[in-house]
């Protein structure tokens, strides 16, 4: 593989620390660009790797403008991920995801670069079944669940539920992106990841202010003994995957052999791995016995909590997203590897 001068925006995070990590590995230099090194610790002394401390909202234009000019590809993870803040900051969360990350993207077009774009599962936002249950033959049918880059409508709720100003602001990128692809000023790859999880995600939520997602609650819960709560009852349902079968993706899309991913939309995704909120609590507690010797009896209450109560008002819910990786599959021969209890297992492992 030809190696490159590597950009990544957001590198410090959980999926960019990742990342830096295995490109550094392959020989790609990487200038590493975020707000907070600490998940970066493992690769400072490595051959290649550049840490950036930068706020790219602060940042004048036309120092962010030579970072691009200096590389061969652009990876932008930047973004503000988690529930929480969307209900929170939601204007924050827009200026961050869309304005910021436009003007990289926009950069990226001047300067004639590729750029891959780290979007979300959350574009698809919910499900018909979510909707109009009772028109449907089978509401349960996995089928209706079942997510294509190419053809499977956004359906996102109403304004006044400020959650979808995510899955908004990051459709929206992933349009434009798309627009300028149309008129060839830009070669992109659009990346949307289905729930990640593994070393380094997120912190724990009584390590600093924040919501995390939902593996750090459950990760605390467990060893603090205080109770695992359930928004809205925990039968939402999502597919997990492990960071290291992600980054074997996400290499491939960098590596893009023979032009196969420009201008695509891929789902970074494990099908089979799909299992509700309510059975992740469970697995956790299970794991959390047998693999890390806990006792049974000090295993903490499952509760459930309204979604207002947990996230404030303006929150909504996918209520199940489960990838069609076929793309994935045909242009990069890329297949997830752990099942869903390696790969939580492998996650807690960290933490435990
Ligand atoms: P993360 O929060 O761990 O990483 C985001 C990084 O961006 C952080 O390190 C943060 O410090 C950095 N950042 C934020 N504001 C910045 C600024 N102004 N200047 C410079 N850096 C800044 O999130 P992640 O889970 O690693 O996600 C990475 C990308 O993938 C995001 O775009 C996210 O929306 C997307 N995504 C992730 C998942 C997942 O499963 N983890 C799922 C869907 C989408
Ligand atoms: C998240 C974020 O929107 C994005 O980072 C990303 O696009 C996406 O995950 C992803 O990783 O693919 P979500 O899956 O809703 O979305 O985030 P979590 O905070 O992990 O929540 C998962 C589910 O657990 C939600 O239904 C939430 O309501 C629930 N939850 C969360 C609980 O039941 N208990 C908790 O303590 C926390």
């Amino acid at each position: 593989m030809t190696t490159m001068k590597i950009l990544a925006l957001g590198a410090g995070g959980f999926i960019g620390s990742h990342l830096t990590a295995k490109l550094l590995e392959l020989g790609h230099e990487v200038a590493a660009l975020d707000i907070v090194p600490e998940k970066l610790e493992g690769c400072r002394k490595r051959a290649g790797f550049t840490y950036i401390d930068c706020d790219i909202t602060r940042e004048p234009e036309r120092r962010l403008r030579g970072l691009i000019r200096d590389a061969d590809l652009v990876i932008d993870l930047i973004a503000h991920a988690n529930p929480g803040i969307y209900v929170k900051r939601p204007l924050e969360v827009f200026h961050l995801n869309f304005v910021e990350n436009l003007k990289i993207a926009e950069i990226c077009v001047a300067e004639q670069k590729r750029l891959i774009q780290f979007s979300s599962c959350e574009v698809y936002g919910k499900t018909v079944a979510s909707l109009v249950p009772e028109q449907l033959a089978d509401p349960d049918s996995p089928d209706l669940a079942f997510f294509s880059e190419e053809t499977t409508p956004c359906i996102l709720g109403s304004v006044q539920q400020h959650r979808w100003i995510y899955s908004c602001g990051k459709q929206l990128l992933e349009r434009v992106l798309h627009a300028y692809g149309l008129e060839d000023r830009l070669n992109y790859t659009i990346i949307r990841p289905f729930n990640f999880i593994g070393p380094q995600i997120d912190f724990l939520p009584s390590e600093k202010e924040g919501v995390p997602r939902v593996f750090s609650y459950f990760m605390e819960a467990l060893l603090d003994s205080t109770p695992m709560q359930l928004v809205n009852g925990g039968n939402q349902k999502r597919c997990y995957t492990y960071i290291d079968d992600a980054i074997n993706c996400i290499t491939k899309i960098v590596e893009n052999k023979n032009g196969v991913c420009d201008k695509q939309i891929f789902n970074i995704g494990t099908p089979a791995n799909e299992i509700s909120i309510k059975a992740l609590a469970r697995l956790m507690q299970d794991l959390y016995v047998e693999r890390f010797g806990a006792s049974r009896d000090n295993l903490p209450e499952i509760v459930s909590v309204s979604g207002e109560e947990f996230y404030g008002r303006g929150y909504d819910d996918s209520d199940r997203r489960i990838p069609d990786t076929t793309k994935a599959r045909t242009l990069l021969d890329w297949q997830p590897e752990y099942d869903i209890r390696q790969t939580v297992d492998m996650s807690m492992a960290y933490y435990v």
